[in-house]
């Protein structure tokens, strides 16, 4: 097995990479905790590629980074890869939005999600994106998920992200979406 540094300091998005990659030979672990990369990229595959590639150079290992969020269309895609920072907790980075879009009817927005392999000397060796489109309600539903989910509805199943289950939620979302076509180029990569 293959170590694979994930790049991030959340033993639940660790959890999430784990069982994305679980049929995969490599053994995923966390970052060292005082390793900090400061997401400074623009989009999220930069943000990707960046903490990727400094986290396999800081340890010598190959590793993994994903970076991701919401794109309103009326708000011309923000607050995209500031979604983290919109505010300091997922209620009032929730509030912050409804305020923002007010009564505009233009609700489309997406869920996008960049990933990022890079081989130990950091040099990028694979990258993949995810996007899901849907729309922002005027008002929560539901209690499952994280972040924004309980104001993302997604018209073909008629449920908000966080009205889905765990395993409905991951066959059609950005970032099981990313994975999905991560998974199809991983074969192979170590011997390139
Ligand atoms: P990061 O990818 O950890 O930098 O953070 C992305 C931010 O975007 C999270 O803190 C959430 O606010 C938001 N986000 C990303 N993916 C999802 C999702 O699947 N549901 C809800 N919010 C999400």
């Amino acid at each position: 097995m293959t170590k694979l540094v994930v790049a991030t300091g959340n033993p639940g998005k660790l959890r999430e990479m784990q069982a994305y990659l679980a049929d995969s030979d490599w053994e995923l672990t966390l970052k060292p905790e005082e390793l900090d990369i400061e997401e400074t990229g623009d989009t999220f595959a930069a943000n990707a590629c960046l903490k990727a590639s400094q986290i396999a150079l800081a340890t010598g290992n190959w590793a993994i980074a994903d970076d991701s969020g919401l794109q309103v269309d009326a708000l011309n895609g923000v607050p995209g890869v500031y979604s983290a920072r919109y505010g300091k907790t997922d209620p009032e980075r929730i509030a912050r939005l409804l305020k923002e879009l007010g009564d505009e009817v233009n609700r489309g927005a997406q869920f996008a999600c960049a990933v990022a392999i890079a081989r130990p000397d950091g040099a990028i060796s694979l990258q993949s994106e995810g996007i899901c489109r849907g729309e922002i309600l005027y008002a929560p539903r539901g209690n499952g998920g994280f972040g924004y989910d309980p104001i993302f509805y997604v018209p073909e199943k008629e449920l908000t992200f966080a009205e889905m289950t765990p395993d409905l939620k991951r066959s059609i979302s950005h970032r099981g979406k990313a994975f999905a076509s991560l998974l199809q180029q991983l074969e192979g990569i170590r011997e390139k």
